[in-house]
């Protein structure tokens, strides 16, 4: 994601379809780059299949089929999936990468996926600021999310721990900017892991970024990495 976050202006009621496709109406948004977060911990995984929610314009996802995963991609926005496709095509992992545009709180629907995307499971899920100014419900989202892990598959949850400090101060009051702990919650996983997770990671790192007028700012990201046992 580009540090140039820009908080667009809309009301809080707004449809979530309309809001984010609005939002790629225009210029890229993202800088096209995978996040930093996700590429440090995906680094020494051994390539498989993995699923990213909330791909946007699937920076995260072309990197990991760069690196040699068979990586899908799912956004509620067709004009995000549809910029994907064509950044995965100029990067030449068209073959390697699929695209879906589907609303991930409708669980039952599959969102989309190939019907033998649950069996085995995925060996990655990756979620990268699946964190939204309207209506979203992560929860719904995550829990189902783990159902579709293999067994030693892993859940990487890269999220905004706090607002950019050049956000404004409407969306730093209206966003959710999650611990942890937090995410912990909302996956229904506790820190200790149990018979089915291992916690391999949760923590908050801080990186390094220029602000939209040449900044020098740090961000926080809070860091989940769940491992199915
Ligand atoms: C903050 S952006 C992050 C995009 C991307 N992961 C990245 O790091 O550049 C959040 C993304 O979640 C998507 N999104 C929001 N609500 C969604 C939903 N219900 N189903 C699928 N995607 C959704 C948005 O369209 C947007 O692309």
């Amino acid at each position: 994601m580009s540090p140039h976050y820009e908080h667009p202006n809309a009301p809080v009621s707004e449809d979530p379809r309309a809001f984010w496709e609005a939002r790629y109406g225009g210029d890229q948004v993202w800088s096209g780059k995978v996040n930093a977060a996700t590429a440090a911990l995906t680094a020494d995984l051994p390539p498989g299949r993995a699923l990213d929610l909330g791909c946007g314009e699937g920076g995260d996802v072309i990197h990991l089929a760069e690196a040699g995963w068979d990586a899908t991609g799912v956004d509620l926005a067709e004009a995000a999936v549809t910029r994907a496709r064509r950044a995965a095509h100029k990067r030449g992992v068209a073959e390697r990468t699929h695209f879906m545009a589907a609303d991930l709180t409708d669980t039952g629907s599959g969102w989309g996926l190939p019907d033998d995307a649950g069996a085995p499971g995925f060996d990655l899920v990756t979620a990268s600021f699946l964190q939204s100014p309207v209506a979203l419900d992560r929860e719904r989202i995550l829990r189902h999310a783990l159902t579709l892990l293999a067994p030693g598959g892993r859940l990487v949850l890269v999220s905004h721990a706090a607002p950019p400090p050049w956000a404004p101060a409407e969306f730093a009051a209206r966003g959710h900017f999650p611990s942890p702990a937090d995410e912990l919650t909302v996956l229904g996983v506790t820190v200790c892991g149990d018979e089915r997770w291992d916690v391999a990671t949760a923590e908050v790192r801080t990186r390094e970024v220029t602000g939209p007028d040449g900044q020098a700012a740090a961000l926080e990201d809070t860091v989940v990495v769940v491992r199915r046992r």
